[in-house]
């Protein structure tokens, strides 16, 4: 098959998308496919192949031409993290293309990129969450407004971002304007949430399907520093990832329907990998779902899945197979249906 990828970005997470697309690609290439490489620059440019690139808006599907002419591919493989890429922009535009895509639509894209949109969603299915509220760059935030169960220690992040930039622990309120600004940095829409003491991070790994969501196992991170910033994430060597996460059958089977169930209230389509917080005494809260997760050599979102009896080139399948059969709005029906 002839498989668009498309990676780098403009977000702050563009380092991490060049690593994610090396291992992507390694996996499609030993499966036999053929990918056509569409790298977007730090300044939004798009290079094919090493080539400049032309957007032609033709009637039915839109083409793409590099410096030999039109390039047709079959599906598009979107490895892009954070905004403007993975928050449904991308996927919007494949939808006008008509091209076919791998991974979340526009809708579950979108909400799952928005922490505030991701968090009334699982409000509203009673999914439990930390206490939180938004805040607007429009509208400084009152620390009478931090009182009860949101005063410090609390979380400073911005909404629609991920490898934890623009994050801050707050632990004492003098540090609460220093925190907003920072995330204002990054965006104009802001979630203040209560920090969890002592939480255990355990993470599920989702695919869409058909007949709904499945899950894999937990796995759980250790961050190897306080709690999980960009450091720990990607530059600190004490982070570690457990597979399986140690927790009993009845809580790992919970995290599992959980996970389906956080997936699934945002869409449901493409794949996913959903977060979790743990305390100490055992409860549990959804943080976060990433519908486009780190996709490197040693991330958890295949790792779980091969722990669970899907190796990567397996898993790449079903993700293609879930993009090829998935009803497209306002388009025809698939051949078949
Ligand atoms: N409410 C919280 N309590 C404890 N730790 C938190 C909380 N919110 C975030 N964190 C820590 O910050 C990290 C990044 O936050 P997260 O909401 O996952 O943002 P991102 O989308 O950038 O990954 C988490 O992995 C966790 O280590
Ligand atoms: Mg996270």
């Amino acid at each position: 098959m002839d498989i668009l990828l498309v990676y780098g970005g403009r977000s702050a997470e563009r380092r991490i998308s060049l690593e994610s697309a090396g291992f992507v690609a390694e996996v499609l290439d030993a499966a036999g496919h053929n990918l056509i490489r569409l790298e977007i620059g730090a300044k939004g440019e798009w290079t094919l192949d090493d080539g400049p690139v032309q957007l032609r808006a033709l009637p039915e599907s839109w083409k793409l031409a590099g410096q030999d002419g039109v390039v047709d591919f079959d599906l598009v493989f979107p490895v892009l993290h954070g905004p403007l890429g993975e928050d449904g922009t991308v996927q919007g535009l494949c939808e006008m293309a008509g091209w076919r895509y791998a991974g979340a639509d526009v809708m579950t894209s979108s909400l799952a990129m928005n922490k505030v949109a991701t968090k009334r969603m699982f409000e509203w299915r009673r999914l439990p969450v930390l206490p939180w509220i938004t805040v607007r760059a429009s509208r400084s935030l009152s620390t009478s407004e931090l009182t009860g169960e949101l005063s410090p220690p609390v979380f400073v992040k911005p909404a629609r971002l991920g490898s934890s930039i623009g994050i801050t622990r707050v632990d004492n309120l003098d540090r609460l304007e220093d925190a907003l600004d920072h995330a204002y940095s990054y965006d104009c829409l802001l979630v203040v949430e209560k920090a969890l003491d002592r939480a255990r991070e355990i993470e599920v790994s989702v695919l869409g399907g058909p007949d709904g969501a499945s899950a894999s196992m937990p796995g759980e991170v250790l961050p190897g520093k306080e709690w999980y910033d960009y450091e720990a994430k990607y530059e600190c060597e004490d982070s570690r990832l457990v597979i399986p996460a140690d927790l009993s059958s009845d809580l790992a089977s919970r995290l599992k329907t959980t996970a389906e169930k956080a997936f699934e209230v945002l869409g449901g389509t493409g794949f996913a990998r959903v977060d979790f917080l743990l305390s100490p005494k055992g409860d549990l809260y959804v943080n976060e779902v990433n519908t486009i997760p780190g996709f490197t050599s040693i991330s958890m979102f295949h790792r779980l899945w091969e722990a669970s009896g899907i190796p990567p080139k397996r898993l790449m399948e079903r993700i293609i197979s879930e993009a090829l059969t998935r009803r497209r709005i306002g388009r025809e029906r698939p051949v078949g249906e």
